[in-house]
């Protein structure tokens, strides 16, 4: 049994290739409409994520293949066609396997730029990271990644049934060799005409996946998000005697394993501090949050959401705290009231002064249980029970 596909048969190779690939996609698609399927709700999420991190997983493994396979496929021969005299056939089955060839690449290619682009939920199941070469956090790039790769399993679905139903119509309509030839290696008879690649078909599928990109374009949401991004919040400020000039607030949690990092867009800080003090109290602070500011890439009306910080009822948190000055450095020690709670906190700072500007960086680890911010989520399989606060600014004296 040749490793090589002859100018009459597939090789053992590009057989493999061809089942293992059809194994992936095959599962792939009814586990990326189940998980999306389900509802998000403290009973389901966990359940959601395994299926979302399968299918990413799979689908990662499906792109490798097809990147290799499609390597391979330009080193081969085209078997004959087995029917040359029918050109229509011939041109819808060359488009199809086209429009699967480049499904192969970028229905999995969209999945995992949407999935590198936005912050957290599912992780892929392997240990080479998360994210990819170019990729940024971008909500606007995870909005149109996502949308494509909704479009392009359309494609590709619509693709692998009329791929299906064409191998079903040789096999039990024409009885020809094309299911045999594929699945067991049977040689077919040879034609007179041999394969001539023609670029037709490759122009219409190229010109369908031009059309499905530019629909992924149009449901893309034309506006800026919302929140502005955590580098260029700007918190103004009430009172004290430093003025907030740039800042930025956010924290960390670990969620289904991974790391998830959000920002608060608006918040003020009101700040009073004597560097003069190297002793004991040198100022005191008065931070509030607005939470309903917070963006935290997929989750983010999950965790404003009842579940967890429920922002409709608890709009706002608040940090008061005075400002100690010890051998030991700077701590802001206080109280923190959020989500109907009130606990104290101690938020360790390293501060550098020269003339007018004060830059400010430090960092608190909260228990979300103290809060009891997703009570729900009892343990920390879905979500940490740590949240890692860090805070840095920079000030100018009023
Ligand atoms: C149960 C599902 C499937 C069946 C029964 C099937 C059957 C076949 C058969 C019989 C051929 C040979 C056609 C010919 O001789 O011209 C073929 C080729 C091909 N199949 Fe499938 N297939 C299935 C799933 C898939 C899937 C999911 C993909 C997704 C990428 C795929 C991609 C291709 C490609 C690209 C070719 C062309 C190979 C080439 O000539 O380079 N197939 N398939
Ligand atoms: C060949 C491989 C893949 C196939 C066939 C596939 C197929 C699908 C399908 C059918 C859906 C459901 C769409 C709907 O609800 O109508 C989906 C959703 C999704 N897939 Fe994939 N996928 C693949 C690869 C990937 C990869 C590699 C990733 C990420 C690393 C990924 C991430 C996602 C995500 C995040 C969603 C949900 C999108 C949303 O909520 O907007 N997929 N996929």
């Amino acid at each position: 049994m040749p490793a090589q596909n002859t100018p009459t048969s597939f090789g053992l190779v590009t057989r493999t290739f061809h089942w293992l690939t059809a194994l992936l996609i095959l599962t792939a698609i009814p586990l990326g409409l189940i998980a999306n399927g389900i509802e998000t709700g403290p009973e389901t999420i966990a359940r959601k994520a395994q299926l979302f991190s399968l299918h990413k997983t799979l689908g990662v493994a499906a792109f490798l293949l097809g990147l290799t396979r499609i390597l391979w496929a330009l080193t081969q021969a085209r078997p004959v066609p087995l029917h040359p005299q029918r050109r229509a056939e011939m041109t819808l089955a060359e488009l199809v396997h086209w429009m699967l060839y480049l499904s192969l690449v970028m229905v999995p290619l969209t999945g995992w730029v949407h999935h590198a682009a936005v912050e957290g939920f599912a992780p892929i199941l392997w240990p080479f990271g998360q994210g990819l070469p170019f990729v940024p956090k971008s909500e606007p790039l995870a909005a149109l990644s996502g949308g494509a790769h909704w479009v392009f399993t359309k494609l590709l679905a619509l693709s692998v049934i009329l791929h299906i139903a064409g191998a079903l119509k040789h096999h039990l309509i024409d009885r020809d060799a094309t299911l045999a030839r594929m699945a067991f290696g049977t040689a077919a008879p040879e034609t007179p005409l041999p394969h001539r690649q023609r670029l037709a078909p490759l122009g219409l599928a190229l010109l369908l996946y031009g059309a499905g990109t530019g629909l992924a374009l149009s449901m893309a949401p034309q506006t800026a998000p919302a929140t502005a991004p955590a580098t260029t919040a700007a918190p103004t400020v009430a009172g004290g005697n430093w003025q907030v000039e740039t800042g930025n607030l956010g924290f960390t949690v670990v969620q289904m394993g991974a790391p998830v990092t959000g920002s608060f867009a608006s918040w003020t800080a009101d700040i009073t501090y004597d560097e003069a003090v190297t002793s004991g109290k040198a100022g005191q602070v008065v931070v509030e949050i607005d939470l309903a500011s917070l963006a935290l890439g997929s989750v983010s009306d999950q965790a404003k959401g009842p579940e967890f910080l429920d922002v409709a009822a608890h709009p706002v948190a608040r940090f008061t705290a005075d400002l100690l000055a010890g051998p030991e450095g700077l701590v802001a020690e206080g109280k923190l009231a959020l989500h109907g709670a009130e606990k104290p906190v101690r938020l360790p700072f390293t501060l550098t002064i020269e003339g007018d500007l004060a830059r400010m960086t430090g960092t608190a680890r909260l228990d979300r249980r103290d809060f009891t911010i997703g009570a729900g989520y009892g343990d920390e399989e879905t979500v940490g029970f740590a949240v890692d606060v860090a805070v840095s600014l920079d000030a100018t004296r009023k």
